[in-house]
């Protein structure tokens, strides 16, 4: 049987990821709608459900051709969809480079939840011998981001200048190698 790219599930302490769906459409809206969530994300609050729907489309889409694999953060106690986070441009000009998003509702922030999902996926990640660099960019104001990216042992490499929502911002790029990588705890993993 040919390997997956990334695993459908991967179980953590608190957390399960499994692939996001149209289905998640409800959850989505929660944190989709919400100006704090979206303060240094490319795109503007939206309560749009035609618009998340066909987002979320897309991204089913991209899992089955392989470029993207967003997930649904589950919180394992609650059952609750908390977020979202994504490993992108499998297969882009950068044979072997991709890239690392997540977000989280605002009632879920600050209890180590992105930094427990972030951690499980890079290590899904570097279980595939194809995947030789994750990388990941933050606004250079989003220090929450900054800061996950850092735990889960991201390293920053340098700063570039980006049009966002119109404005001029800094961003920072963060990265991890396979060789810098070591394994964290998942408790699960389905195929
Ligand atoms: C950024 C975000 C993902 C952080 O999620 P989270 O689950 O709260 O992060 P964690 O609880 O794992 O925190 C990790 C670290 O960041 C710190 N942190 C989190 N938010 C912070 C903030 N706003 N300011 C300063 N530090 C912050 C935490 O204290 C923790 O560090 P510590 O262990 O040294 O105390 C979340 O705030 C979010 O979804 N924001 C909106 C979307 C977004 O910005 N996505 C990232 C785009 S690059």
């Amino acid at each position: 049987m040919k390997r997956k790219i990334l695993p459908d599930t991967l179980i953590g302490e608190r957390l399960s990821l499994r692939p996001i769906s149209p289905a998640d459409i409800t959850a989505v809206l929660v944190y989709s709608s919400d100006p704090d969530v979206t303060t240094y994300l490319p795109w503007h609050p939206t309560v749009d459900a035609m618009v998340v729907r066909m987002f979320l489309q897309q991204q089913q889409d991209r899992r089955r051709k392989g470029t993207s694999f967003g997930y649904a953060v589950t919180e394992r106690a609650s059952g609750e969809m908390i977020g979202a986070i994504d490993l992108m441009g499998l297969q882009s000009g950068h044979p072997g480079n991709c890239e690392l998003g997540y977000v989280f509702r605002r009632a879920s922030w600050g209890l180590g939840y992105a930094t427990e999902a972030g951690a499980l996926l890079l290590d899904a990640a570097f279980q595939n011998p194809g995947i030789l660099v994750v990388d990941a960019y933050a606004d250079a104001d989003n220090i929450g981001s900054q800061r996950v990216m850092e735990k889960i042992g991201m390293q920053k490499v340098n700063s570039e200048l980006r049009i966002v929502k119109g404005r001029e911002r800094i961003y920072f790029h963060y990265a991890i190698a396979r060789t810098q990588h070591a394994a964290c705890p998942v408790l699960g993993v389905a195929l």
